[in-house]
């Protein structure tokens, strides 16, 4: 006969949280989201931390470079798409890993033999007056000039003149060499009254552009997420069938943590994908698996040496494998379940696993509920799909701004492999739907108002941390009554023809 569990499963919705005591020390300000990405062993420290809990979902809609750089500025990790080639996974990696905040490779560039013609042509394309002149015309090629607008005089030279003969030429530019801190250049900048500061190889190559305004915009990021060299830190999404070719890539691109990315991980092919990893890298490569929604699944998952667990199957905003396939379950009794799993793992074995809720976060404050019931963080994306920095179109529809999301389940994202069971490579039915959600503007702002409430809710409850939370917190289930009552109700609201701020 079948398994029945004892208790429906519930949704984040389902339930509030209790407060608790608050000393005169629980201030938002004092709260720390510092929290684990990868397992480690009692008394040990993860080696990969975020500065907060939460991480954009691996889908094509939601996790390109920019997002990966906005969240990793405000300490969290995205997780580049892997339902894309290899190359072009490997290459996005790659660029995060090569940008630096400040440090921008230049845009406009020509030889020493170009025109002033093509100089117009240039900043009319690409909007900005300062032209890199280098030996081959590329962004990194030897360095021998500079034209600004204050280099030439459109109505007094004829457009055909050569660069190399109005260009600031190298032996009168003050430039700076390989491995200038921010901070240096910035001092050099003001000392030298510039408003640019090239940053040139010992070989004499061109490397970076400094602009004056780039260094305050750095400062005001306490919580970015660097690695050992001051790099942005990223995750990639992997695959369980192309791993052999496309982890060496994403490894060698410098991805600092990987994730297998699939609608179901309790599965032959999870550990078999781990075990490749483990097989060719050790413990150096850092994999998460999933998704899975109960003890059994965690568990397997553990065994199978994953070193951090999705949880999730179903409740994502452009999900529709409920509908499609009656599987699934109600996220909130999911990770209730999972996180006592990892607690009584981590008894057993003295080996703490983080776990990650997917998906099914409508409010800010899903994101302390699933904090509350043990998840160490979260992955989003509708979430972060608004933003300015997902990688989609921005359109306007009846007036209003939006943003395309669309599911990896979906036939516009074709990610057969995340669905793949082992059988012909295609997607047979889709799991997931093409959308809008209203566009929101800037990640930078909306991320810092979201924690600012989580904050907020965790002194409520007397806690600083998110260990110390979990701990502390005291849920409630509510009726579905109460929840009419948590809403504005018996008012009449002062309609301003937008819906409810969530
Ligand atoms: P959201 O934050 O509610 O929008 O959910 C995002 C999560 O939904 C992702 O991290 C995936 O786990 C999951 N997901 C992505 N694409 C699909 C799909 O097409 N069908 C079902 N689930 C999906």
């Amino acid at each position: 006969m079948a398994f029945y569990f004892e208790e429906p499963s519930r949704t984040f919705s389902e339930y509030l949280l209790v407060p608790g005591y608050s000393s005169s020390q629980c201030m938002p300000a004092n709260v720390n989201l510092k929290t684990p990405v990868v397992k480690f062993k009692k008394g040990e420290e993860s080696s990969i931390y975020m500065n907060i809990p939460m991480t954009s979902a691996i889908m094509q809609s939601v996790s390109g470079e920019k997002m990966a750089i906005a969240l990793a500025t405000e300490g969290g990790i995205s997780f580049i798409y892997g339902s894309q080639s290899v190359e072009n996974e490997a290459a996005m990696i790659a660029r995060v890993k090569a940008y630096k905040a400040g440090f921008v490779p230049s845009d406009s560039n020509v030889t020493p033999d170009a025109t002033m013609q093509d100089i117009l042509d240039l900043k009319e394309k690409t909007g900005h007056s300062t032209v890199a002149v280098t030996s081959d015309g590329t962004a990194n090629g030897k360095f021998v000039g500079i034209v600004t607008s204050r280099d030439y005089r459109v109505s007094r030279m004829d457009p055909s003149t050569k660069v190399k003969e109005f260009m600031t030429p190298l032996e009168k530019i003050i430039y700076a060499p390989e491995g200038t801190s921010l901070k240096e250049a910035n001092n050099i900048i003001w000392d030298h009254k510039l408003n640019t500061l090239p940053i040139v190889a010992a070989d004499g190559r061109l490397l970076y552009f400094v602009f004056r305004k780039d260094y305050s915009s750095h400062k005001e990021n306490p919580l970015e997420l660097l690695d050992a060299q001051k790099r942005y830190i990223v995750g990639a999404g992997i695959n369980t069938r192309d791993y052999a070719e496309r982890v060496p890539a994403l490894v060698e691109a410098g991805a600092d943590v990987l994730c297998i990315d699939s609608s179901e991980g309790f599965s032959e092919w999870q550990k078999l994908t781990i075990e490749w990893i483990r097989e060719h890298y050790g413990d150096s490569v850092k994999v998460g698996a999933g998704n899975v929604v109960d003890r059994e699944g965690f568990r397997f998952l553990a065994e199978a040496g994953a070193d951090f667990i999705k949880i999730g199957i179903g409740g994502g905003s452009i999900c529709i494998t409920r509908e499609q396939k009656g599987i699934g379950r109600g996220q909130a009794t999911a990770v209730i379940e999972v996180a006592r799993a990892r607690d009584e793992y981590f008894e057993e074995t003295g080996v703490y696993i983080p776990i990650c809720s997917d998906g099914g976060i409508v409010y800010d404050h899903h994101i302390t509920l699933a904090l509350a019931m043990g998840a160490d963080f979260v992955m989003l994306g509708r979430y972060f799909s608004r933003f300015d920095e997902s990688p989609t179109n921005k359109v306007n529809i009846n007036g209003s701004y939006m943003k395309e999301y669309w599911g990896e389940g979906s036939s516009r994202a074709r990610n057969w492999q995340r669905y793949d069971m082992g059988g012909d490579k295609k997607l047979s039915f889709e799991e997931g739907v093409d959308s809008y959600v209203p566009y929101a503007g800037p990640l930078r702002d909306n991320v810092r108002l979201t924690l600012s409430k989580v904050r907020s809710t965790m002194c409520n409850c007397g806690a600083l941390n998110i260990p110390e939370f979990q701990e502390k917190a005291k849920l409630t289930l509510v009726s579905s009554t109460s929840i009419v009552e948590g809403g504005a109700h018996d008012v009449m609201l002062k309609d301003n023809g937008m819906s409810p701020v969530k």
